[in-house]
């Protein structure tokens, strides 16, 4: 692509996201979406291969039928309501509408089954804007309109997402569809946390970014497509393989790591609302998340797989040229559990 079309495609990106998080009328909310959707097609499908057209159809139907639904239940709204007002939705069929439209554009469960084919059709750094710059035009609508969205859908969602994140990992080879799967279930955290506490699910939104990027960088800077060329990073660079194996267990949430945090906060306010069976299920379900982290892990540090012809040549290149944005991530998916405190007061 030439620098000329590649300027005007991203700064697209940029101006739906924030015409979406900034309007405050329901045609520019849904402009906002559309723009950010036709913005990255030609992202995705950059690579004239059969697998990056497939994955920018599969992407542009399911985010253009989740627009259209966006759309439709407004306009319900509108015509029961009189006003196209993002903040006055009182219509409750137009609101489960909504909900269900943003939890498709998200990937959340029962609508997820495109985000793993997506993510595997794309490069890497593509991957990357999906899961994370993608996920934020719906997240500001969830944020803004977490009052009035449907409670019920939004537990069930969340609650099956999870599980389903958990579930669909554990038989995957694939880094990129494994991080699809990760992002499902924390997803699934979001949307659970949604109806009580608004503030921890824009905490874990941020964690989640910090985590996957770094996560995403470090699977481009090492070239790993699949879960044997994961093996091989530690001839690469025994630093970077210490600081992913870090990222990997916070991924997971386990404790000294930032990515505890969230889990942490979620359960206890899950349990405070005496939501017990939600707090175990959704527990329960982070254990199935860990199970594929650490199998990661287990690959990547404690074993020397036998190495074929094609993995020799590995650590010849020079691949690790700019480690900054890597190097910030990093640190920030690592060492932000003591910030809890100032969470907290
Ligand atoms: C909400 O919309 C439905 C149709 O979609 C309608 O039957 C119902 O009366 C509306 N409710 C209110 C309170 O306007």
């Amino acid at each position: 692509m030439s620098p000329f079309t590649t300027t005007i495609i991203l700064l697209s990106l940029a101006t739906g996201t924030i015409i979406t998080a900034t309007s405050y009328h329901w045609l520019m909310a849904w402009i906002g979406l559309e723009l950010n959707t036709l913005a990255i097609i030609p992202i995705i499908s950059k690579q004239h291969h059969p697998r990056a057209t497939e994955a920018a159809t599969k992407y542009f139907l399911t985010q253009a039928a989740a627009s259209a639904l966006i759309l439709f239940s407004s306009t319900i709204n509108a015509w029961y309501s009189g006003t196209w007002d993002i903040m006055q939705m009182t219509n409750n069929t137009s609101n489960i509408l909504l909900t269900m439209a943003l939890a498709m554009k998200l990937g959340l469960a029962p609508t997820h089954f495109w985000l793993p084919e997506v993510l595997q059709g794309t490069s890497m750094m593509t991957a990357l804007i999906i899961s994370t710059w993608q996920k934020l035009a719906p997240m500001a609508l969830i944020i803004i309109m977490s009052n009035n969205l449907s409670y019920t859908v939004l537990m069930t969602t969340g609650i099956m997402s999870a599980m389903v994140g958990g579930w669909g990992g554990l038989n995957q080879t694939q880094t990129r569809k494994i991080m699809a799967y990760s992002s499902i279930a924390h997803l699934g955290w979001m949307a659970a946390i949604t109806p009580m506490m608004t503030n921890l699910l824009i905490l874990n939104l941020i964690i989640y970014l910090f985590m996957t990027t770094s996560m995403f960088l470090m699977l481009l800077l090492s070239k790993s497509k699949t879960l044997q060329d994961v093996s091989t990073l530690w001839a690469l660079s025994p630093t970077l393989m210490i600081m992913t194996m870090l990222t990997l267990l916070s991924l997971g949430g386990l404790p000294p790591l930032t990515g505890f945090i969230p889990k942490w906060l979620i359960l206890q306010e899950l349990t405070t609302q005496n939501m017990l069976t939600v707090a175990v299920t959704m527990a329960l379900s982070a254990l199935l998340s860990l199970f594929f982290y650490l199998r990661l892990t287990y690959m990547m540090t404690l074993t020397t797989p036998p190495n074929t012809a094609m993995l020799k040549h590995k650590w010849r290149f020079n691949y690790l040229n700019n480690t900054k944005p890597l190097s910030i991530s990093l640190t920030l998916s690592i060492l932000l559990l003591p910030i809890v405190p100032m969470i907290l007061l």
